[in-house]
């Protein structure tokens, strides 16, 4: 006999109104179904069936069980026009367990400090770009910065022309990617190959074609080389094959999805909060007035470090992660069938009052009073499927809210709190958070 936790009695009817509450107010439906049902909680959407807990304990369980046949890709098939077959993001078990020994190694916090000059060279691109007095979202100088540093960081791309019309063939196919080509297959379609579908395939494959060329040239001289491409070029399965080129297209797409919009949006939302609280920003200040540029000084930097911290538990841009379970579980004291997703609630999980008193503030030096466990602090999920460019976002985000905060006066130009909304596959803030530059620093 199988039993789940407590939740809305199932009906199509209550599958809809959940999946549209979870769709436009994700953090809030969540809290409610918490509050009414208790720790775990049943909650049916048209994605199916997830038990979902914001309990370090059974986060930990989550997480930490080490049957690699458990837990099956959550990411469905419509993700694959946008990643391709072979996406870490599409693999579950050992074919995953296998890409991803492969992938990790480039993205060890060691090897993070060959790209901080390329970070410190983006945030002054993108931010000497703006005269005193401009207006500007900071979204949009986020996603220019990380596209830079992914371009050059991850595809290896030197020359300038080459990464700006790299940057501008990206940024065209993701703005051809429209938010409902994620949701389901039935949305690919291109009749007569008229519509969005089929602007957003020709895009697409202009990006391979960059990416393919990309590969071509770094190939000759990739053992000599430091960014991300180079590294894959060289990795051997351990049965001693290579990665092939369409394997290694599959993972650059991959990471410039899990990579670009994620870090982008959480820069956004630390200029936000640290413009809403005079005391952090003036505590930052004074921290980065007694340190030099250097990239490697900045990232070290504890009450930056607390800042890009206290924005991932405050503002995470994935609210929750599934594990699909492929056979029955007994968890929390029920037996869960196979097909229901496992999943740890981080937004419901960062808000705990008992682990984060006054959770709805902005408190950077809570991050130094103590330090969160990984089953309480979780912005980049965890377990076997954790972010493998958690070392990455966290130190670009450091050196380029540092660079940027150490260099440039800015303002904020938000009357109200932003509202938090779904983008594509994240969250963030719906205006982008708007600024001004007011500008350079003595
Ligand atoms: C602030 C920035 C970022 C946040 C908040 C973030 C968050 C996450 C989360 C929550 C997951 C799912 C983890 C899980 O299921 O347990 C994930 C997966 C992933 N992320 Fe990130 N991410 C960020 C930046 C990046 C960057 C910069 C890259 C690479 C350039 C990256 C690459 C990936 C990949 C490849 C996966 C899939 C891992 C797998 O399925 O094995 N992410 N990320």
């Amino acid at each position: 006999m199988t039993s789940l936790p407590p939740g809305p009695k199932e009906s199509l009817l209550t599958t809809l109104r959940t999946t549209f509450h979870v769709a436009r107010a994700p953090y809030q439906a969540m809290a409610a179904a918490r509050a009414r049902y208790g720790d775990p909680f049943t909650m049916t959407t048209i994605n199916g069936t997830v038990v979902a807990t914001a309990d370090p304990a059974l986060i930990r369980e989550i997480f930490s069980n080490k049957d690699p046949d458990l837990y099956e890709t959550f990411a469905n098939a419509a993700l694959t026009p946008f990643v391709g077959a072979r996406s870490l993001l599409l693999l579950s078990g050992e074919p995953h367990r296998r890409e991803r020994r492969l992938l990790t190694p480039p993205f060890h916090g060691e090897r993070m400090r060959s790209y901080g000059q390329t970070i410190v060279e983006a945030t002054r691109a993108a931010f000497s770009a703006l005269t005193p007095g401009r207006r500007f979202v900071a979204l949009d100088v986020g996603q220019q910065i990380s596209l830079e540093v992914i371009v050059r960081a991850v595809f290896g791309v030197e020359e300038r022309a080459r990464i700006d019309a790299g940057s501008a063939e990206i940024r065209a196919a993701m703005d051809a990617a429209l938010p409902i080509f994620m949701f389901g297959t039935v949305f690919h379609k291109a009749p007569l190959g008229l519509g969005p579908w089929a602007r957003y395939v020709r895009r697409s494959a202009a990006v391979d074609e960059l990416l393919y060329e990309q590969i071509a040239r770094v190939r000759p001289s990739a053992h000599e080389r430091d960014d991300i491409l180079s590294m894959m070029i060289a990795a051997r399965y351990e049965d001693g094959e290579p990665m092939s080129d369409g394997q290694i297209r599959d993972e650059l797409r991959t990471l410039l999805i899990a990579g670009h919009e994620t870090t982008a949006v959480t820069m956004a939302w630390a200029l936000d909060q640290l413009h809403r609280e005079p005391a952090a920003l003036e505590r930052l200040l004074a921290e980065l007035d007694g340190c030099s540029a250097a990239p490697d000084e900045l990232a070290k930097l504890p009450f930056l470090g607390a800042v890009v911290d206290e924005t991932l538990r405050l503002c995470p841009v994935v609210e929750v992660v599934f594990r699909k379970l492929r056979r029955p579980l007994r968890f929390g004291g029920y037996d869960l069938p196979a097909g229901v997703s496992l999943t740890p609630a981080i937004a419901l999980t960062h808000m705990r009052e008992d682990l984060y008193p006054e959770p709805a503030r902005f408190r950077p030096e809570r991050m130094l009073e103590r330090r969160p466990g990984p089953f309480e602090f979780l912005p980049f999920g965890g377990g076997s499927r954790r972010c493998i460019g958690a070392a990455l976002a966290s130190y670009e985000l450091r050196v380029a809210l540092g660079t940027a905060l150490r260099e440039w006066t800015l303002a904020l130009h938000e009357p109200a709190p932003v509202p938090v909304v779904r983008r594509n596959l994240t969250l963030g803030p719906k205006t982008g958070v708007r600024m001004a530059m007011v500008g350079r620093r003595a």
